[in-house]
């Protein structure tokens, strides 16, 4: 390593910026409604972002990889649901993984492209369940902008694979089918006016290269997805748009795309921070001199081949970490009872046949709750 190399943060670092971050964490609470339209319009948005993030109980359900690469869920009480508000973590139901914070700021710029009549269509490139999108519509729709079209673009199978160690390709809860996501947008009653463009960025970005963008939302986490969409859809911005990359700040691939992009554009609008890892800036003038790419696979030189999708199973069930947990006891005590029953056989027969029905009577977990004492 070089002497100069940045150095990763300290855990006493990380730990301090978790607290920061967990003390500055949104208020979970939607404005109460009033006879009036704008406060009657507020409250339902405000609603609707507590559904959207599945803040709407007492407690919430969050999904994560346990040390040895299986997918669990868990439940978030007390001040964990902090950690759904903040968006830190994958919803085990709820439609979206941004948190408040990115919902309120979204809607700000949603309401402030319709205000100043800024040109152009909404597109999210990443949108999983769909959550951002679909309040992106409601805000259109609440503001009465019926003519604008929000963009729903994602593989709608999951991360796709460009090496064997990919980790996100692999994890089958980020695949979210199409169908899913268009009856998530039919359930909140905002399917007017919603394209949906299915398929890996690498194919579909030049079908949409003749459209005008007011607001282009990044969520695809790599640096091929965050690159190759800022490559197709930036140069189509209008002035008086944004531009906001969901996962700047925590995922090093996702910045290295954003800082390499902009350096090369001489983008020199300040970024502004969202929360603790989004960030947006608002385009002050017109292309300098973006470049569409060829179509095809563009790779910052790592090795990796052209998107691949991922074979995965119908409908994957989440398992409790309170599951797994028990499946592993399971496996220990059925390894132990192996071991006694494999003593057990060297006793002569009369012998053999108690100390099995004892074994069984002492171990086996289908007859008892755990080993009796
Ligand atoms: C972090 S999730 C998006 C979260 C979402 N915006 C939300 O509000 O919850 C990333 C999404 O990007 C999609 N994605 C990643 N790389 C892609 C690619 N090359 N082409 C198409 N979709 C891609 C994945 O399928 C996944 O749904």
């Amino acid at each position: 390593m070089k002497a100069d190399a940045p150095q990763p943060p300290s855990r006493a670092a990380l730990r301090a910026e978790l607290e920061a971050a967990y003390a500055a964490a949104p208020v979970i609470a939607a404005p109460g409604p009033r006879p009036d339209g704008e406060a009657l319009r507020a409250a339902y948005l405000g609603v609707l972002k507590l559904c959207l993030c599945d803040l709407g109980g007492s407690s919430t359900m969050s999904v994560d990889r346990t040390p040895d690469g299986l997918v669990a869920s868990r439940e978030l009480v007390g001040g964990w649901v902090k950690t759904r508000a903040l968006g830190m973590d994958w919803p085990r139901t709820g439609l979206t993984m941004v948190g408040l914070d990115r919902l309120h700021d979204l809607q700000s710029c949603v309401e402030s492209v319709v205000r100043d009549g800024v040109e152009g269509d909404l597109i999210e490139a990443g949108t999983w369940r769909g959550g951002a999108s679909i309040f992106m519509r409601a805000t259109l729709d609440s503001l009465g902008a019926g003519d604008r079209t929000v963009w729903v673009a994602d593989s709608f199978q999951g991360f796709p694979a460009t090496t064997e160690e990919d980790e996100l390709a692999v994890v089958d809860f980020l695949a979210v089918s199409l169908e899913e996501v268009r009856e998530s947008f039919a359930r909140f009653g905002v399917e007017d006016g919603v394209r949906f463009l299915p398929g890996f960025f690498e194919e579909t970005m030049s079908c949409i290269e003749d459209r005008r963008w007011s607001i282009i939302r990044l969520d695809g986490d790599s640096y091929e997805a965050t690159r190759l969409t800022l490559e197709w859809l930036y140069p189509r911005l209008s002035v008086g748009g944004h531009l906001i990359v969901d996962d700047y700040e925590v995922l090093e691939e996702c910045r290295q795309a954003v800082d390499e992009f902009r350096g090369e554009q001489g983008i020199d609008e300040p970024l502004q921070r969202v929360d603790w890892t989004c960030v947006r800036w608002r385009r002050e003038r017109p292309s300098q001199s973006a470049p569409i790419p060829p179509p095809g696979f563009r790779s910052k030189g790592n090795g990796r081949t052209g998107p691949r999708a991922m074979k995965r199973p119908e409908s994957p069930r989440i398992p409790t970490v309170e599951e797994l947990e028990l499946v592993r006891e399971t496996v220990a005590l059925r390894e132990r009872l192996a071991i006694a029953e494999g003593g057990a056989r060297s006793l002569p027969g009369s012998d053999l046949r108690r100390a099995r029905a004892w074994l069984r009577r002492r171990f086996d977990p289908r007859r008892t709750s755990g080993p009796r004492r």
